[in-house]
C-alpha cells in the first residue's frame, strides 16, 4: 500500500513518484513499449505521481505516449515536469523562450496544462532567475500550468524568488541518510512556506540496498550515470567503511520490519519534518514489490538512534543545497550536463 499526501486540498500525490531520468539514457537500452507497461503497473501499485523533465531525453514524449495507450491510467496521475533552461543561455532567455519550452513540455506530454513545473537555474553568477520564475508565474496565470515548484535552489535564491512574489508549491532536492544538506536551512523555509519538498536520491543510485551490504568499494568505471553521482556523495559522508557500518545498521532494521534496505531508507527521508514524497529511480518494474512495502514499515525510536549513532559521524557533504554541485569545476559538477535543453 503506497500512502498518499494531499499538498493542496485539490492536490493529492503518492507518496513515492516514479523518477523518469532513469529512463533518459545513461541507464541501458529502453524499450518504449514496456516502458509504458511498467508505467501502467506502477499506477496499478499506487504511485500516481511521475517525475521527468524538459532535458531527459525522450522522458516527456515517453510518457505522451503513456497517456495515449493507457487513458484510464493516465487520468489518475500527476506528471511534474521541469524547466532547466541551459547554462549557455542564461543571460539571453527571453519570456517567449521560456514560453515555447512550456509550450514543447505541453505538447510532448499531450496535456492542456502542467501539473507542476520545477524550475531549476545553472547559474547564479547570472542572476536572472527570479525574472525567469516571475515569467512562469505569468504563465501559470495564463492557464498553462497548475503549480510552480523549483528544484535544488539554494536557500537565499529561493527566499528571492519568494519575496517576487512567486507562488511555490514544491522543491525537489536531494536528500537522503547520505544527504542531510536540505536540513541545514532549506527545510526550515519551506517549512514556514508552506513548500513541499519531494526528494530524490533516498536510495542514492540503489547504493542503500541490500546490494551492496558487505562489497568491496565498486571498481571505476561505474555500470550507470547515478552510481557515480552517488559514489561522490558517500566520499563526502565518510567513504565507504562508515557507509558499511550504515548499510549494517539499516539491515538490522530490515529483519525486524521484514523488508529490504531501500525501503528503511526511504522510509527515514518521508519521515523527515516538510517531506511530502520521494521520487524512486526506476529503469523498470522490478522494485516494485519493495516500495509498496513502505506503508507498513514504521521507525521507532530505537531504530532512528541507531542510525543516527552511524549519521553523526559524517563528515558532510557541506553547505546548501545543490551547492557543491554548482561548483563545475568541482568532482560534482563535472560530471554534469549542463546543455540538453535543444
Ligand atoms: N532534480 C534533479 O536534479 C534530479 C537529480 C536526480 C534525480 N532526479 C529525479 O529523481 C529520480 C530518482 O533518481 P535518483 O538519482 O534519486 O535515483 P534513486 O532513486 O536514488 O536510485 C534509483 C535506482 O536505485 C535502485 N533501486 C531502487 N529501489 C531499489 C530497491 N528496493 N532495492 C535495490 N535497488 C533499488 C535501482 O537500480 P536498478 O535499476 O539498477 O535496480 C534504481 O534504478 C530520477 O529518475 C529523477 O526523476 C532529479
Amino acid at each position: 500500500m503506497i500512502p498518499s499526501l494531499a499538498l493542496a486540498p485539490d492536490y493529492r500525490i503518492s507518496r513515492l513518484i516514479k523518477g523518469g531520468w532513469h529512463l533518459a539514457g545513461g541507464h541501458g537500452d529502453i524499450d518504449p513499449a514496456a516502458a509504458c507497461h511498467d508505467m501502467a503497473s506502477f499506477v496499478d501499485a499506487g504511485i500516481t505521481a511521475f517525475d521527468c523533465a524538459d532535458i531527459y531525453t525522450g522522458v516527456e514524449e515517453l510518457i505522451g505516449r503513456f497517456r495515449r495507450d493507457y487513458p484510464e491510467h493516465a487520468r489518475r496521475i500527476r506528471v511534474h515536469t521541469k524547466f532547466v533552461p541551459d547554462l549557455d543561455r542564461l543571460d539571453t532567455l527571453r519570456p517567449e523562450d521560456v514560453e515555447s519550452i512550456i509550450d514543447r513540455s505541453l505538447q510532448r506530454l499531450g496535456l492542456e496544462r502542467l501539473d507542476l513545473v520545477q524550475f531549476h537555474w545553472w547559474d547564479y553568477a547570472t542572476p536572472r532567475y527570479v525574472e525567469a520564475a516571475l515569467q512562469l508565474e505569468r504563465l501559470r496565470r495564463a492557464g498553462k500550468i497548475d503549480r510552480i515548484g523549483v528544484t535544488n535552489f539554494g536557500t537565499p535564491q529561493l527566499r528571492e524568488i519568494l519575496d517576487a512574489g512567486v507562488p511555490v508549491f514544491a522543491h525537489q532536492l536531494q536528500y537522503s541518510l547520505l544527504d542531510d544538506r536540505p536540513a541545514h536551512s532549506m527545510a526550515e523555509l519551506c517549512r514556514n512556506q508552506g513548500i513541499a519538498l519531494l526528494c530524490y536520491g533516498t536510495v542514492a543510485g540503489g547504493f542503500l540496498s541490500d546490494r551492496w551490504l558487505g562489497r568491496p568499494a565498486p571498481a571505476e568505471p561505474l555500470a550507470n550515470r547515478s552510481l557515480v553521482k552517488y559514489r561522490l556523495i558517500i566520499d563526502e559522508f565518510g567513504g565507504w567503511p562508515l557507509f558499511q557500518e550504515l548499510l549494517v545498521v539499516l539491515r538490522g532494521i530490515a529483519d525486524r520490519q521484514h523488508c529490504d534496505i531501500a525501503t528503511v531508507a526511504t522510509r527515514a527521508v518521508l519521515d523527515c519534518p516538510t517531506v511530502a514524497a520521494a521520487i524512486v529511480g526506476a529503469t523498470s518494474a522490478a522494485h516494485l514489490e519493495a516500495h509498496g512495502r513502505i506503508g507498513e514499515v514504521a521507525l521507532g525510536e530505537q531504530d532512528r538512534a541507531a542510525i543516527a549513532a552511524v549519521t553523526s559521524r559524517r563528515q558532510g557533504p557541506p553547505g546548501d543545497v545543490y551547492a557543491l554541485e554548482r561548483d563545475r569545476e568541482g568532482p560534482h559538477g563535472r560530471i554534469m550536463k549542463y546543455t540538453l535543453n535543444r
